[in-house]
């Protein structure tokens, strides 16, 4: 079930002369028959994306992603001159998003104030406008970055390619010709995507339980000497300004109610909870060892949602109990430490956990002093509207939020779905979402998995970003990749979300305003037909722009 798309266009003739090390900027495409295609790297080939280069100010750069085959296929044009009907009338009609200032959350409403003078709008014309308005003027929050995963299932399929493959593996994540991830999550310790359930404070004998409180016997794993640190230190010499966050999963055993990494009653035993906290600063301490210092410490993976109902390695928490550990041991034991300036992030886990739980763990005014952001996870995005995101934000202003992991594939029988756009799709408008919802990054889970969307020593197969085919020698960049691409690419950390209007059926916008002083603007089109819109920014003019279907397109212009 192989089809070699034939619709691609040539195949540029620099790629035949440049074997090896150099990546060519164009896709290689395969269709497996899931809707659209992959990109193939393999020795002879991998794609690229040219470097941003700046247009002068009359012009912008136009990148197009879409379900029928075009990756970051490129063109450039000239602004035109904004038409004057253009400036009225597009919070309209029904079905359009916040469409009255009664619909604004309370701290917007001044946005929305601004926003109006500047463009005049009128709230009650007839048609959907087909415009989409840039206001440089209004901002918002400032961004940290995009990344994924080193797992441990990321580090073996990486490894298993050979030396030239794993290079451009790991360019088309983090070099300027790939999508240029600049946050790295790194697990301390063992996952479901390991291939064996492990901490560092193991005893070789399974129903061992001797206790080492003072963790004297604390050791990195085989894993981490193997994977994780050789792949840390190399996607650094690729981006310099890349930020490492370490997130535990389980506690050993001994220090675990259950006695096991798993399961119901994967509670942390009281009496260890000095030990857990001191636990994280031994890790800090053994990856300094190797010169990779972090940027933030969560305070676990999804502490309250693993429950027992999976299989997922874990230290379960009450709300009560983590605000306390944090309170007591976590936060004066960081503190108190060399990495006193790192960030701590708290929650870790899925939208609903951001209301009680939060709350309570803020319930504590020191709580409030230690903790820096919040970690979200994507799970239960689509039970949950985004609203709850403004909410935390507006509650506790100065706490950052940032999106730690996702992944699609969770039904058991697909994990793994090879071209598939929808879950493109599925990922752009979750960052859509997110970032016109005050979130100021989005990360990715496992950076590369193998076709069965493993390994997993629990059997927890999803799908990723990058699928790597060892026996084959190649690795598939799925349209996921090209998803996020559209995001991590362009907009650089410390750019600003500026206004974009939200009044466009089928399509999502986000937009931005970067250091440099450019302007991106991401624009999604789920619809199964061409839409044609506008970009309307009042300093520089207007855009006209057609989307194909299932598109993702990103302007830049400066
Ligand atoms: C890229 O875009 C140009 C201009 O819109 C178009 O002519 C060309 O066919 C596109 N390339 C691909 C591979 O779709
Ligand atoms: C806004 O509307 C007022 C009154 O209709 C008009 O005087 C003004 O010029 C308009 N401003 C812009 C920026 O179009
Ligand atoms: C860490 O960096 C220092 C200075 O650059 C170097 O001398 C040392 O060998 C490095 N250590 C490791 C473990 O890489
Ligand atoms: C901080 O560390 C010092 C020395 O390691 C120790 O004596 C002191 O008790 C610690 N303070 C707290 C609040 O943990
Ligand atoms: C992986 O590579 C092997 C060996 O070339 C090949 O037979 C197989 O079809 C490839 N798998 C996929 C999904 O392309
Ligand atoms: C979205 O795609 C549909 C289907 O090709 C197309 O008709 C429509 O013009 C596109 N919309 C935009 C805004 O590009």
């Amino acid at each position: 079930m192989l089809f070699e798309n034939k619709n691609m266009g040539p195949i540029v003739i620099l790629v035949l002369i440049n074997m090896s090390a150099a990546l060519a900027y164009n896709c290689l495409p395969r269709d497996y028959g899931h809707g659209s295609i992959v990109c193939v790297c393999n020795t002879q080939h991998c794609d690229a994306i040219p470097r941003v280069q700046k247009v002068e100010a009359t012009s912008y750069i136009v990148y197009t992603s879409d379900k029928a085959g075009q990756r970051f296929n490129i063109t450039t044009n000239k602004f035109q001159r904004v038409k004057r009907d253009n400036k009225r009338g597009y919070f309209s009609k029904q079905g359009c998003k916040q469409q009255t200032l009664k619909d604004y959350p309370m701290s917007r409403r001044k946005h929305y104030r601004s926003v109006k003078k500047l463009w005049n709008i009128t709230q009650k014309t007839e048609t959907e406008t087909k415009e989409i308005l840039i206001n440089q003027d209004v901002t918002y929050q400032s961004i940290l970055g995009f990344g994924g995963a080193f797992t441990d299932a990321a580090g073996i399929n990486i490894k298993s390619l050979n030396k030239d493959l794993q290079n451009k593996l790991m360019r088309s994540y983090f070099s300027d010709d790939g999508i240029e991830y600049n946050l790295g999550r790194v697990p301390i310790g063992g996952t479901d995507f390991s291939p064996r359930g492990y901490t560092y404070l193991d005893t070789d004998e399974d129903e061992d339980y001797t206790e080492d409180l003072l963790l004297t016997t604390f050791q990195l794993a085989k894993e981490d000497y193997s994977y994780k640190i050789p792949l840390i230190q190399e996607a650094l010499k690729l981006r310099n300004n890349l930020l490492l966050l370490g997130s535990g999963w389980t506690a050993p055993k001994w220090m675990k109610e259950n006695r096991k990494y798993n399961g119901n009653f994967a509670y942390l035993r009281k009496e260890m909870y000095e030990p857990w906290a001191n636990y994280f600063i031994k890790f800090l301490d053994a990856y300094r060892n190797h010169n990779i210092t972090f940027w933030g410490i969560t305070t676990g993976n999804e502490i309250y949602f693993a429950m027992g109902l999976f299989k997922i390695p874990a230290v379960l928490w009450t709300p009560e109990e983590i605000k306390d550990w944090i309170r007591l041991y976590f936060g004066p034991a960081i503190k108190n430490s060399s990495y006193s300036n790192i960030k701590i992030l708290t929650n870790e886990d899925n939208r609903p956990t951001l209301t009680h739980s939060l709350d309570t763990v803020f319930s504590e005014k020191q709580n409030l002093e230690y903790i820096d952001g919040v970690a979200i996870h994507w799970y239960f995005d689509h039970d949950f509207n985004a609203y709850i995101l403004d909410e935390t934000h507006h509650k506790f202003p100065d706490k950052f939020l940032l999106y730690t992991e996702a992944c699609n594939g969770m039904a058991p029988l697909k994990p793994v779905l090879l071209g598939a756009w929808e879950r493109a799709e599925k990922y752009a408008k979750n960052i859509f979402e997110d970032l016109n919802h005050w979130v100021v990054g989005w990360m990715d889970w496992n950076m590369a998995l193998d076709l069965g969307g493993g390994p997993s020593y629990i059997e927890n197969f999803v799908d990723s970003s990058i699928i790597v085919n060892a026996t084959g020698q190649e690795f598939y960049k799925q349209p996921m990749y090209y998803a996020i691409g559209h995001f991590s690419k362009f907009i650089p950390r410390d750019s600003v979300r500026i206004y974009s209007s939200q009044c466009n059926s089928e399509v999502e916008v986000v937009a931005f305003k970067k250091p440099d002083g450019g302007v991106v603007i991401v624009i999604l089109n789920t619809s199964d037909s061409i839409q044609r819109r506008s970009i309307v920014d009042a300093v520089k003019g207007q855009i006209s722009l057609e989307l194909s279907s299932h598109s993702i397109t990103t302007v830049l212009y400066w």
